[in-house]
């Protein structure tokens, strides 16, 4: 009897042994999430966007490891590595939507499930869930505020316009200009808002990687060419970033017309400071508190198998598939309500 338990407990402890030596030197990879995204040195709202994404993901218990990406390569690259290091999910904003059809094979024959956060990542079929803002709203807002400002409901015109879009290789700037055309072609195609560069369509009016020195430079060459003695009444700049850039290039030829109508997106501090200062009218406050409540809940979904907040199933489609989303609404900000972005 005694001899039995000895063996039984002898047993008991080899099984012991084995199971904790089998976990010995494996990490939990069940709680590791990456976050992918782009470099906040190349303008944009990233920084605090990021590490906004990076403390929700932490605080709900995952183990969030945040890469910002120097460069649409290194983010490949960077996805590769995550891919080797088998997390539960990757988050990616993407740098180039364009790119990852095949890096994300990888992820997909590794199971490993991956969302996309604020831009829509094109040309593949590995992505779960996709969250961002109604990118078509941001620039329906930009619209209706020129529209209301100017009132051009009421016939009032002609006002002389420029468009400055964002980057071609990001899924959301048509987004953003075709919101704000969609709003104003109706007073474009009466004559009350006229463009003197003749620049209107998306590819003409597009600004590579976001770069605001490149934006500055084109509104540079456009005042030259086209606003000697005249006003530039309104310009539908797609982010605060380049809408400084346009405030600039107004500085640095020495424009003398009216004061312009500048919009803008994402109440950067220097988006938020010009408003405050009459220099740009508005912006489009894109909370990422918000946003990453719903990456969070999609997290969840993928890790744990829960319920993700979804409010689009049908429309956001990639030229692979389908994606499940969750569109947030964002929030117009003028000098009357600047002080709500914290
Ligand atoms: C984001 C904007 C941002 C822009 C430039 C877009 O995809 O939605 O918030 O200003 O990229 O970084």
């Amino acid at each position: 009897m005694k001899r039995n338990l000895w063996k039984a407990a002898l047993t008991l402890a080899v099984l012991l042994m084995l199971i904790l030596s089998s976990g010995c030197g494996q990490e939990d990879t069940g709680k590791k999430v990456y976050l992918l995204f782009p470099d906040p040195n190349a303008g944009g709202p990233w920084k605090y966007v990021g590490e906004t994404c990076q403390k929700y993901v932490a605080d709900a218990g995952y183990e969030a490891t945040m890469e910002f990406c120097t460069s649409p390569d290194d983010q490949v690259q960077r996805l590769k590595a995550a891919i080797e290091k088998k997390p539960a999910c990757i988050v990616i904003g993407a740098q180039d939507t364009m790119i990852f059809g095949d890096a994300l094979k990888g992820a997909r024959e590794a199971n490993i499930p991956v969302i996309a956060y604020d831009r829509l990542i094109m040309h593949t079929d590995a992505i779960s869930y996709y969250a961002s803002f109604d990118n078509l709203a941001v620039g329906e807002f930009m619209g209706r505020y020129v529209e209301e400002a100017l009132n051009l409901k009421g016939g009032a015109g002609p006002f002389n316009m420029e468009f400055v879009a964002g980057d071609p290789a990001d899924t959301n700037a048509p987004a953003f200009y075709q919101g704000a055309y969609d709003i104003l072609k109706p007073y474009l195609d009466k004559g009350q808002l006229l463009v003197p560069s003749g620049q209107k369509e998306f590819s003409a009016v597009a600004t590579k990687g976001w770069s605001a020195d490149a934006a500055k430079s084109r509104m540079e060459t456009l005042l030259r060419q086209h606003y000697n003695g005249k006003s530039l009444d309104i310009v539908i700049a797609a982010n605060d970033d380049l809408a400084n850039a346009v405030l600039k290039a107004q500085q640095s030829v020495g424009y003398a017309g009216a004061r312009t109508l500048i919009t803008g997106q994402d109440a950067s501090r220097e988006g938020l400071d010009n408003i405050r200062a009459g220099r740009q009218a508005m912006t489009v406050y894109k909370d990422p508190n918000v946003l990453c409540t719903k990456i969070v809940r999609m997290i969840k979904a993928v890790v744990e198998g829960s319920q993700p907040a979804i409010n689009d199933a049908t429309n956001i489609k990639n030229d692979v598939m389908t994606v499940p989303s969750y569109l947030c609404i964002p929030v117009i900000v003028d000098r009357e309500n600047v002080d709500i972005v914290k």
